[in-house]
Parts: C-alpha cells; sequence; structure tokens
C-alpha cells in the first residue's frame, strides 16, 4: 500500500516532497520529472525555488500529465500555459525539455502514442507529482479509465468541467474533452507522489488509499505501485481509517530510507 504521510499544511507538504526532488536532481542532473498542474502541487514548485537555486537545472526533463484538447497552446488556461509559467520559468527549466501533450486537434489521433513514446525515449519518469479530483481522478483519468490505459484523449466528466470553471470566463469554454496519461503510463514511473489538502479531497484520498482497487476510482490505482508516497494535511486524511498508524509509522521511518 501507499505510503501516507500526514503533514501540518500544504507548505509542509512543499518542503518535503521538494527536498526529495532537489535530492534527485542532485543524483541525476538529467531526472524525469512527472509534472501536475492544478492548485495542489504549486507548494511543491515554490519549495523548489529555493532548493534548485544555484544548481544546474539545464538537463531537468519534465513530463505533464495532461492537456486540454482542442485549446491553443497560448491560451492562458492551457496546461501548457500553466507549466510554462509554474514550474518552467520560475525554475529556470528549459522549455525544450519539458513536454505536455499536444492537445491539437490536428494530429490528436496519434498525439497519444507520440507521448507515450517520447516518455519511453527519456528511460521514463523518475517522480511522478500527482493531484487527485474530487471524483478520485488522477491526470484526467475519469471514473472508469483502465488501470492498463496509456495517453489518450478523454470526455470529461461535467464535475471536472464544474470544478475547472474556476480557471474560465464560464463554464461552457471549459474543454469536453481532454488527453491525459493513463493510468497504465502513471504506474510505469518509479515513484508516485499524491498530494492533497482539505476536506474536499477527504472522499477521494480514503478510497485511494484503503478503499477497493477500483476503475470507480482512478486514484486507488496507486495501491498497485511498488513505492507510492501520499502527502496529505489533516483536512484530506479525514477519512482515513488508519491515520494514527500513518503518523507512528513516518514517526520512526528510517532516516536512511527516503522518502
Ligand atoms: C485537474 C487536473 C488534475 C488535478 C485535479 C485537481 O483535473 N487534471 O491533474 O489533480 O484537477 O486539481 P486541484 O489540485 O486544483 O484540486
Amino acid at each position: 500500500m501507499a505510503e501516507v504521510v500526514i503533514v501540518e499544511n500544504a507548505a509542509a507538504a512543499g518542503a518535503l516532497v521538494a527536498d526529495e526532488i532537489a535530492r534527485l536532481i542532485a543524483a541525476d542532473p538529467a531526472t524525469v520529472l512527472g509534472l501536475a498542474t492544478g492548485s495542489t502541487p504549486l507548494p511543491v514548485y515554490e519549495a523548489l525555488r529555493s532548493r534548485l537555486d544555484g544548481v544546474d537545472v539545464s538537463q531537468v526533463r519534465g513530463f505533464a500529465l495532461d492537456e486540454y484538447v482542442g485549446i491553443d497552446p497560448s491560451h492562458p488556461e492551457s496546461y501548457r500555459s500553466v507549466i510554462t509559467r509554474e514550474v518552467v520559468e520560475p525554475l529556470g527549466l528549459d522549455p525544450s525539455r519539458i513536454r505536455v501533450p499536444d492537445g491539437r486537434t490536428e494530429g490528436i489521433e496519434h498525439a497519444g502514442a507520440d507521448y507515450e513514446a517520447a516518455i519511453a525515449a527519456a528511460g521514463g519518469v523518475a517522480l511522478q507529482i500527482l493531484g487527485i479530483g474530487t471524483d478520485g481522478h488522477i491526470g484526467f483519468n475519469e471514473p472508469g479509465s483502465s488501470f492498463a490505459s496509456s495517453t489518450r484523449v478523454k470526455t470529461l466528466t461535467e464535475q471536472t468541467r464544474e470544478d475547472n470553471a474556476r480557471f474560465f470566463p464560464s463554464i461552457d469554454e471549459v474543454p469536453m474533452h481532454c488527453i491525459t496519461q493513463g493510468l497504465g503510463t502513471i504506474l510505469r514511473a518509479k515513484h508516485l507522489v499524491l498530494l492533497a489538502f482539505g476536506a474536499g479531497k477527504a472522499e477521494a484520498v480514503a478510497g485511494a488509499v484503503e478503499g477497493p482497487v477500483t476503475a470507480s476510482l482512478p486514484g486507488s490505482a496507486i495501491q498497485l505501485h511498488p513505492h507510492a508516497t501520499v502527502v496529505v494535511d489533516e483536512a484530506a486524511a479525514a477519512g482515513l481509517r488508519y491515520a494514527d498508524y500513518y503518523r507512528y509509522t513516518f514517526a520512526n521511518k528510517p532516516s536512511w530510507q527516503g522518502l
């Protein structure tokens, strides 16, 4: 099962995960990171700024989880723009080494296979950052997604479109389709780090960590991964049955083990 780390707040989670990413980059300057959008990973990127200050990050590579389909890459809410604004520019990464699935409709039929090939050619993702949707989705793998799925086009649920409407002038402008790494793609990363904050995520977190492994809750795929870490605040941990055990385990974690 995933290792659950319950932290005081989002900033503490950001510091913990940023330390691990900085350690990976120090060990391998060409580390391949799996990047996530959404508000949840922002404290990680924020904490990384100071840790990577003065570090040569010119070789670091990155693959975003997902993108909207039919949105111009220059649209401020395309995930290409979000990743550029929130990760690439502040951390000084080389934009040519950071890929986001191509959501343009022209060529969309082979965009998924192209993305899979690019990840494989890079040697796979070392650490994949994940958020989780209120319906338990990871990436944009909505309920019902196959655990064997690869990068492909999906239709967003009404719930996800409503959740993401805050980034657009109106819900009508939230794209209907997306291209997302599949659950199978995500499971191929060496280390999964899923973050969640706030009471609104408590149910999805409990289902992902302790519920049955089911395509109805795509986040539960992490239970199939040999090295998955779930970093949550108290509010997001509220539904976890074994929260005391997770606290006890983390407090007694051997220092040589790393995250
Ligand atoms: C979107 C993204 C997911 C993200 C989710 C939660 O749907 N495609 O990758 O995990 O939103 O977003 P937030 O972190 O803002 O709650």
